[in-house]
């Protein structure tokens, strides 16, 4: 096709009718985004008072750091296809739940738990799912928290609950989940059983390091 083609197709997909037909999915999807994002805000902000609160108390932080991500276009798409829902607006907040995504990242393990359940004491918090990939390590050697919640976001004239996927892990669990993942997705590479199997190794390696963390620092508390 030459670039006049292409051109004259364009012009067909974007004509007024298609515009104007497309415009209320479009408005309803950017102020579902705007949900999802303020529920982001909400949650990140709860860490960031319980790190606060924590490293007052403690003179220490448990949290490392806290990335927050909303899922694309796309993946949102592809994961509806998958489950062979139609793609919609009220099928995106209905049927996934992990549009939302905030990782925290931890110091310790203890901490991981500890985070988890002050966060889940709170009132305006309900619990849809939790995932111990700590205590229940994937096959693969994945660790992590991960908790699927509800939290109110309050605009000027409705309360809306959103849900957010929260992933809460240490630093090694953290470092291994992004090399495995980056390894997983590399381009023109076939992921052999030797490949799982030193990885799997990695894994308990990392275990062991965030063991021996734990015992130190239960070492130094004691002595303080
Ligand atoms: P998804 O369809 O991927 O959401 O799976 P699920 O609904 O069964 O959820 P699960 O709680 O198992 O995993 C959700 C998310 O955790 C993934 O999107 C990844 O971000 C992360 N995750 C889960 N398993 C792995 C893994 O083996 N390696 C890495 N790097 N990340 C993982
Ligand atoms: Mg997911």
């Amino acid at each position: 096709m030459n670039a006049e083609e292409i051109k004259k197709q364009l012009d067909n997909v974007f004509s007024d009718e298609v515009i104007e037909w497309g415009k209320p999915i479009m408005q309803n999807f950017s102020k579902l985004m705007a949900y999802y994002r303020c529920a982001l805000m909400e949650i990140e902000t709860k860490f960031n008072v319980l790190n606060e609160e924590f490293s007052l108390r403690y003179d220490r932080n448990p949290i490392n750091s806290i990335k927050t991500r909303l899922k694309s276009f796309q993946s949102m798409r592809d994961k509806l296809q998958r489950k062979g829902i139609d793609f919609a607006v009220n099928s995106i907040e209905e049927c996934l739940n992990d549009v939302a995504g905030v990782r925290v990242i931890c110091s310790f393990t203890d901490d991981v738990f500890m985070l988890a359940e002050a966060l889940l004491n709170q009132d305006d918090i309900t619990l849809v799912e939790a995932k111990d990939y700590i205590n229940n390590p994937k096959p693969n050697g994945y660790r992590s928290l991960h908790l699927i919640v509800t939290v109110p976001i309050f605009l000027a004239h409705e309360k809306r609950l959103m849900k957010v996927e929260i992933q809460l892990r240490t630093i090694a669990m953290d470092s291994w989940a992004s090399l495995e993942h980056q390894l997983r997705y590399k381009k023109d590479y076939a992921f052999d059983e030797r490949m799982a199997n030193e990885l799997l190794r990695c894994a308990e390696l990392s275990s062991e390091l965030d063991a021996r963390m734990d015992a130190l620092r239960e070492l130094i508390q004691t002595d303080e």
